[in-house]
């Protein structure tokens, strides 16, 4: 498309189009309605005048006869230099006034005419246009009188002259900001398209120009630029997520291969078989559970799970959760109490904050149990708490482990990050990363603090607003939901 079909074509330019056929429309209009209106008032003004002067001729007439008229009437002819005057007998013969001839008929009928005239002082090509009045008098007389129309014609004249430069500048100043308004917002749509196409190319990070004037176009891009920061953000997620399945699955997958091809070639005996395939199927649960994970971490990412969110009491949670872990902790000679002392109300999904929670508690058995003292007789202690704290609620729990250092904290919540001693423990490394994710869907924060020494790991969320519906009461609602072990 050539530049000018494309500037053509714009909103802009044809908006231009009909406002400037509505203003020239306008612009004549008023034109024509000040040119009549102005020939009226001139007819007007000469016919006032025309009928002052004849009834004044007939006054001289009554007076004086034929005689005082035609002398009055000379006498104004010699001084008027756009007014007529003509008396003639009934054949047509003149007596008096300025004028040399008429266009044929004019004297014969009584009234207004419009008629040419010439005057007996100037050449035969003068001839001057007239608005004329004709009255009989008693004795067959004629009295004619007019005035001459050519200042009428001149100030029409102007008026036209001056209307059609309007309408010229009207259009030509109309057509020339149109193409300039045209050109400026085609400017930017283009500098836009190009932008797009770019990041329709592949570059994600490309945004569009704003110019800062917070037009509509500045509106408009900043909300396509919010709108491509989200699509980034996801696609950078996806390609993280799908990067650390290609890395992490495959080493599980691999030994599995492995392990069972060794069984074809080397077992012989029935229980060897036996002891492959219940490996296979503890690295198959490992793996299911690996994948359950990073969907529930998807699923909280997406926000999907914000359409079921109810006010859930957090102290609850901490109870339950800490009544599942008591068994295992005790197990490993640690001692797990919880202090939930008060209702916490969240409003939030009450199965992804049960998982988030027991994920931290997992780990808190899982590392703490390091802790030299742990082995010396005396039981460490892991502290799950529930608070309120102003308008947020703190889920925490704290162990007395080795902890995780200062520059690994941020590290740690990323997707199948495992710090190196950790090794040893079974895991997978995505359950911080579900509780931080848990912690975000809620418009919380996932926060691990030192705890001098050990692991302070809080889970901060908005607490509840109190108008909000409390989740059905207990005895309908469905059993706890039991947290997996990531
Ligand atoms: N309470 C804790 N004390 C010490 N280190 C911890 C603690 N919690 C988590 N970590 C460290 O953070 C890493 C990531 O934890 P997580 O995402 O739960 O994965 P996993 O427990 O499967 O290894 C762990 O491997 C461990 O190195
Ligand atoms: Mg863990």
């Amino acid at each position: 498309m050539t530049a000018l079909g494309k500037l053509i074509r714009t909103t802009t330019f044809k908006l231009t189009l009909v406002y400037l056929s509505i203003f020239a429309l306008f612009a004549i209009f008023l034109l024509g309605y000040f040119t009549w209106n102005t020939q009226r008032l001139i007819n007007q003004q000469i016919t006032e005048t025309v009928d002052a002067e004849i009834s004044g001729f007939a006054e001289q007439f009554r007076q004086g006869g034929i005689r005082k008229l035609v002398q009055s009437v000379d006498s104004h002819s010699r001084r008027a230099t756009s007014s007529l005057y003509l008396v003639t007998t009934f054949s047509g013969e003149t007596l008096g006034g300025n004028v040399s001839s008429l266009s044929p008929g004019v004297l014969d009928n009584v009234g207004w005419a419009e008629t040419l005239y010439r005057r007996p002082d100037e050449g035969e090509s003068t001839e001057g246009r007239a608005l004329v009045r004709v009255v009989q008098l008693p004795g067959g007389f004629r009295l004619l009188v007019g005035r001459d129309l050519e200042e009428e014609r001149r100030l029409r004249a102007i008026i036209l002259e001056a209307g059609r430069w309007l309408i010229g500048l009207v259009i030509v100043l109309g057509l020339a900001g149109g193409i300039f308004a045209t050109r400026r917002v085609l400017k930017r749509v283009d500098a836009m398209t190009e932008t797009t196409k770019a990041i329709m190319a592949g570059d994600l990070s490309g945004r569009l120009a704003i110019s800062g004037t917070g037009d509509e176009l500045d509106r408009l891009a900043t909300h396509l630029n919010t709108m491509f920061d989200r699509i980034e953000l996801l696609m950078r997620g996806l390609k993280e997520v799908s990067d650390n399945i290609a890395h992490d699955l495959k080493t599980p997958l691999t030994r599995l291969q492995n392990r069972c091809e060794e069984a074809l070639r080397h077992t012989q005996n029935e229980a060897g078989y036996r002891a492959t395939l219940e490996a296979t199927i503890e690295e198959s649960e490992g793996l299911i559970r690996t994948f359950n994970a990073l969907l529930m971490i998807a699923r909280a990412e997406s926000g999907q799970a914000r359409d079921n969110m109810v006010a859930v009491d957090a102290s609850e949670i901490a109870r339950g959760v800490g009544e599942l872990y008591e068994p295992l902790a005790d197990d490993k000679g640690l001692e797990l109490i919880v202090e939930a002392p008060a209702p916490a109300l969240v409003n939030g999904n009450r199965e992804l904050i049960s998982q988030a929670l027991a994920n931290l508690v997992d780990n808190a058995i899982k590392y703490a149990r390091q802790e030299p003292h742990a082995l010396n007789g005396e039981r460490a202690q892991i502290k799950v708490s529930a608070n309120q704290r102003g308008d947020r609620i703190e889920l925490a729990v704290a162990d007395h482990g080795p902890g995780i250092p200062e520059s690994d904290r941020r590290r740690v919540v990323e997707r199948f990050v495992r710090l190196e001693r950790s090794r040893s423990e079974p895991g997978s490394g995505l359950g911080l990363s579900l509780a931080s994710a848990v912690a975000h869907l809620h418009h919380g924060e996932l926060q691990l603090l030192d705890n001098a020494p050990g692991l302070k790991a809080t889970l901060t969320l908005p607490r509840a607003p109190l108008a909000l519906p409390a989740e059905s009461s207990a005895p309908e609602r469905s059993p706890n939901p039991v947290p997996v072990t990531l």
